[in-house]
């Protein structure tokens, strides 16, 4: 929900093995000075550290937006600097990339606790301004600790959870006897619920420490200092290396370098890795918008998904063909693609799931055990529901398949299988090319569940083509419908069997980004209530391609024309009953929602400029939702 992001400027650099060589990746990163060599020539002028973490907010600016702060550490002084507002606005009041200090801390903020105020942005410090803290997660206990804080006389300037953090640290310091290292390892335990955070301290120069407990952190290597964030695009354009930290594990960075505590405080080594650079590109390539750019990238995320790993598809396809039950978790876009990959299931592998939204897993938990195998969706390998229900689910002994497109993130460490969807970055906050990237690689386990992998990815790559060329000329007849509709209050999507879930999501895309009442359901359900909504001029967009579902899915929008509704239909064929026809290219029938699924995001997306809405910041929404 929240982006943060740290830079230290260390006096070593970090030298990685030849990038060009096929050389093993050596182990840079342990013990502090074990992998630091050669000193930066002396004389050689320190760069401060804010406008690093002032780019790095802005790449992390998709997961908050409502308020941003920078604090850094100058002198032995603690300065901070935080508004209300995009990070754009605030760094034009505050002048947030001039703070001087080699080392910062940054924050990109989603209100949870607390209304969006400037004194409830990031960073927090303590009463006298020892600490100051980033924070992403929730502080599920904060009322008990901040009562414990309040009573012995420490006063809160804001309304967060958060800020009992810096609070706790600066007790636990008390008069300097103690280290901030030893403060964090005291005061760690006493937080219940899911976060990451980093704090920086203004003693010796400047100490930054970052620590996760169900939220992530990853640390990038620099050459000219390390980085702590909850996303490695903060800091993709600097840092070749990264680590993620584990549970309960600390980074503890000074000017000298890092070092990594487990949770038993052993300093261990940590092995780096790469950062990807097809996930660290983000760049909107001259698009006005990430999600236009993220829906004309679907094609070749369709033919990228048929060129995955086949050994983990085929484990993956197996756990599932054994499982007495099986069943889906996800939110939102993710729980519509899954609901398209338990028809693709049941019709090529003859094998029965099902889908149940990450929010009430808890209430089905009950009948979970040992034969069942979860099938975990999310984008962001980041939603709360969907992780509180894994950790269920592993409890009573089933086992997890991940399905995540970011490549570090806390679900695919829960996974007992991990299928990575490989999408590169979705910046865009709605969702878009991964439900594309999702739908296809449920294409392609449920024929590795029998052995038709092949002719799967085959399928998919006919799939790609057609989808990029119906993509070409799409744009010109959306706009026109999109003028045309953009006054309208309600609009309503139906669609049968495997498109019913199509029709669920472009009406989540028009609501999402447009503001309009979208509501989407199975054809036949529009008889039993919502008919009544239907009056002269209401939209009904039906998905009705060339298959099974056609003749009754024609029949449905009929009911609703002959109330007076203004029929768009996406189809590959044409019909009387459409006022308005999206023309698909004709598909087997099973790949139908891959192809139909762009006409009805393009249109959401031409909806929102037509009405004047940013469709990659939504109002009230937020890429990664990291709260319950
Ligand atoms: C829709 C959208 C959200 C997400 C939902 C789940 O455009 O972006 O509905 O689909 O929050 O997110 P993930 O897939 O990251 O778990």
């Amino acid at each position: 929900m929240c982006g943060i992001i740290g830079f230290c400027r260390t006096s070593e650099m970090w030298v990685a093995p030849s990038l060009d060589s096929a050389a093993p990746v050596v182990p840079l990163v342990g013990a502090m000075h074990q992998t630091l060599i050669a000193n930066h020539a002396a004389g050689i002028s320190v760069p401060i550290a804010s406008p690093l973490v002032l780019e790095g907010l802005r790449r992390l600016e998709y997961r908050g937006y409502d308020s941003a702060g920078i604090a850094s550490v100058d002198n032995g002084s603690l300065l901070v600097r935080k508004d209300i507002g995009a990070i754009a606005e605030v760094d034009a009041l505050q002048q947030l990339g001039l703070m001087p200090g080699t080392i910062a801390v940054g924050h990109t903020r989603w209100a949870t606790h607390g209304s969006v105020t400037q004194a409830n942005a990031h960073p927090h410090t303590d009463m006298a301004g020892r600490v100051v803290v980033v924070h992403n997660g929730i502080i599920e206990n904060y009322e008990e600790l901040r009562d414990g804080l309040h009573a012995e006389g420490i006063v809160f300037r804001s309304d967060t959870d958060s800020e009992v953090i810096p609070q706790l640290f600066a007790r636990e310091l008390g008069d300097g006897c103690a280290t901030l290292e030893e403060a964090v390892r005291l005061v760690c335990p006493r937080l219940q619920g899911p976060y990451a955070f980093v704090v920086l301290s203004a003693h010796d120069g400047g100490t930054m420490i970052g620590v996760r407990k169900g939220n992530p952190l990853v640390v990038g290597f620099s050459d000219h200092g390390v980085f702590l964030s909850s996303d490695v695009l903060a800091f993709s354009e600097h840092a070749r290396w990264m680590v993620s930290l584990t549970d309960g594990e600390m980074a503890i960075v000074t000017s000298s370098g890092v070092r990594f505590l487990n949770p038993d405080g052993v300093e261990v080594v940590k092995i780096p890795s790469m950062v990807d650079c097809v996930w660290a590109d983000v760049g909107r390539d001259g698009y006005g918008h990430y999600m236009l750019k993220e829906i004309l990238e679907q094609p070749s995320v369709v033919s990228r998904c048929g060129h995955g790993d086949n050994d983990l598809l085929v484990d993956a396809a197996l756990a599932i063909l054994g499982a007495r039950q099986v069943v889906f978790t996800a939110c939102g876009t993710s729980r519509h693609a899954s609901l398209i990959g338990r028809y693709f299931f049941s019709k090529v592998a003859r094998q029965f799931s099902d889908v149940v939204m990450a929010s009430e897993f808890g209430y089905f938990a009950a009948s979970l055990n040992s034969q069942t195998v979860v099938i975990a969706v999310s984008q962001s390998g980041e939603t709360a529901d969907v992780i509180a229900g894994v950790k269920l689910a592993k409890e009573a002994g089933a086992r997890v398949v991940s399905v995540v497109n970011r490549p570090s993130c806390v679900l695919a460490e829960m996974g007992d299988y991990l299928v990575k969807l490989g999408c590169g970055a979705e910046i865009g906050v709605a969702a878009t090319k991964t439900f594309t990237g999702q739908i296809s690689l449920f294409y392609l386990l449920a024929h590795a569940m029998v052995n038709k992998l092949q002719l799967g990815r085959s399928n998919l790559e006919q799939a790609g083509i057609l989808l990029h060329e119906l993509l070409q000329g799409l744009g010109d007849g959306l706009e026109p419908l999109a003028l045309r509709l953009r006054d309208r209050e309600h609009l309503y999507y139906i669609g049968r069997g495997v498109n019913f879930a199509v029709a669920m999501e472009g009406a989540l895309k028009m609501k999402e980004i447009s503001y309009i009442h979208a509501e989407g359901m199975p054809a036949g359900e529009l008889k039993h209530g919502t008919l009544a909504l239907i009056e002269k001029g209401t939209p009904v967009v039906a998905i009705c391609p060339n298959d099974e579902t056609h003749a009754e899915t024609i029949s449905n929008a009929m009911e609703a024309k002959v109330r007076g509704a203004y029929v768009i239909g996406v189809s590959d064929v044409e019909s009387r009953v459409f006022d308005h026809w999206i023309r698909m290219p004709a598909v087997s029938s099973l790949l139908y929602p891959i192809i139909a699924v762009a006409p009805l995001q393009l249109f959401a997306y031409h909806m929102a400029l037509a009405r004047g809405c940013d469709p990659d910041r939504p109002r009230n929404l937020a890429k990664s939702v990291t709260v319950k």
